[in-house]
């Protein structure tokens, strides 16, 4: 089956992002989506082509409406951003019967109700993932994995540029302007950085959270919303002697016969998961009445991780229009003549770092002749302890982390530790993961 046709409006840092995940990924999207996802028309006026790869298969114009009005686009994503034209772009699409993928949380904050309508009408889909967040699929979280919840409140950090500010003035002692500087040269900012740091994005983005929450019209201007600009180096400095940390939240939370909307700088305590979410990260905490507390945690903006939750909503649309209604999303996740054979690997063949503990007569040369068996066999050890007798002529422990190594060459050097007289009995074996990006 052909690949299905799409048309993107913006090849900003979003926008090249997102050609780059759907080049990259072709294949494995296509197994996913059950057809290729073919970006083959784009408008903008102004892009880094270095940066971007495939914009050769693509037919770029600086006319956004050619591509939306274009007969052979079958899914519009718009990542211009920002009210107008987005909105009448969008609108246009969908008065020409186009599926509408999008990140823009203004438009949807201000205008989803009237584009959701618009949609409805017309039988397509307006899919926005990417508007919160940014890589978190916190929408489809709420929506489709909490769905059986009555949803208590859900609270966000959900501006990375604000929570890089809080963070670097907490950490570093940062001057606010100069983190606000370097958000904007790493492409988090927004066009208007007021926008972040006077909580308008993140009010953009609880408005739509509270939406599909409590299941209510969006209503951005029933937001109560403050921004972090009043926030000293003092503050954070008070707020820690009393253990919290300050963060700039949005917070959506039903209450009596109503609903608090509301965006501020908050103290929360510094031993909660959500008060340790630093940097450009985000996260949204969301009580509901069957499951409790869930947490979902990561990248609120940048190119790649916007790009994540454009192309899942481009897998979704395709899967809807391509595969029989009633196994819409397949099973495995990937169409079931796709699956791969993709071989699992014995435990043998993975390869970790390890903490050892070994009980050891305390005598000269033993901790010497251990490091020799490791290093036979090619084991780096990046610290060694060993802890006091308990009595006189006792048996120690003695305490390593390797570096990484294959689990096949730690279990031949740890049956040679074992075998020696000097060690009593089994090795103690716990493999670490750093869990680093
Ligand atoms: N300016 C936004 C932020 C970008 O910093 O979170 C993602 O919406």
């Amino acid at each position: 089956m052909d690949a299905v046709k799409v048309g993107l409006l913006g090849l900003g840092t979003v926008g090249g992002g997102t050609v780059n995940v759907l080049t990259r990924n072709a294949e494995e999207i296509a197994r996913r989506a059950g057809r290729g996802i073919r970006i083959t028309h784009a408008a903008a006026r102004d892009y880094d082509a270095d940066s971007i790869t495939g914009l050769d298969q693509i037919e770029i114009t600086d006319d956004a409406f050619d591509v939306v009005n274009n007969p052979e686009v079958e899914i519009v994503i718009e990542l211009i951003g920002g009210y107008s034209p987005a909105k009448e772009l969008v609108l246009q699409a969908i008065e020409n019967g186009k599926h509408v993928i999008t990140a823009n949380k203004a438009l949807i904050a201000l205008h989803g109700n009237e584009i959701f309508a618009a949609a409805q009408a017309k039988g397509v889909t307006v899919a926005f993932e990417a508007a919160v967040a940014g890589g978190i699929p916190i929408i489809k979280a709420m929506r489709e994995g909490l769905a059986a919840n009555r949803i208590e409140w859900a609270v966000g950090i959900i501006n990375g540029t604000g929570n890089f500010i809080l963070s670097e003035m907490q950490d570093k002692g940062r001057d606010f302007d100069d983190v606000l500087a370097e958000a904007q040269a790493l492409g988090y900012a927004e066009a208007d950085p007021t926008f972040d740091v006077e909580g308008i994005d993140a009010a953009h983005k609880l408005t739509i959270i509270g939406a599909i929450a409590f299941g209510i019209p969006l209503q951005f201007d029933k937001t109560y919303t403050e921004g972090i600009s009043k926030i000293g180096q003092q503050d954070v400095a008070y707020a820690g002697e009393f253990g919290y940390r300050i963060k700039h939240l949005g917070i959506a939370r039903r209450n009596g016969n109503g609903v608090e909307m509301r965006v501020h700088p908050t103290l929360i305590p510094e031993r909660r998961l959500i008060a340790n979410v630093d940097g450009v990260m985000n996260a949204v905490l969301v009580m509901g009445d069957a499951v409790g507390p869930t947490l979902y945690y990561g990248a609120g903006a940048g190119a790649e991780p916007t790009a994540s939750a454009v192309v899942a909503d481009a897998v979704d649309v395709v899967r809807a229009l391509t595969t029989d209604p009633e196994n819409r999303v397949p099973h495995l996740a990937f169409q079931p003549n796709e699956l791969s054979d993709i071989p699992i690997l014995s435990i043998d063949e993975i390869e970790t770092a390890y903490y050892l503990r070994l009980q050891v007569a305390d005598k000269s040369g033993v901790m010497a002749t251990i490091a020799g068996m490791l290093a036979e066999s090619g084991i780096s050890i990046e610290a060694i302890k060993q802890k006091e007798p308990t009595e006189k002529g006792a048996s120690v422990s003695l305490v390593l982390l390797t570096h990484r190594v294959l689990e096949r060459q730690m279990n031949q050097a740890i049956e040679q530790i074992e075998s020696l007289e000097s060690v009593e009995g089994e090795v103690t074996r716990i493999r670490i993961e750093q869990l680093e990006s």
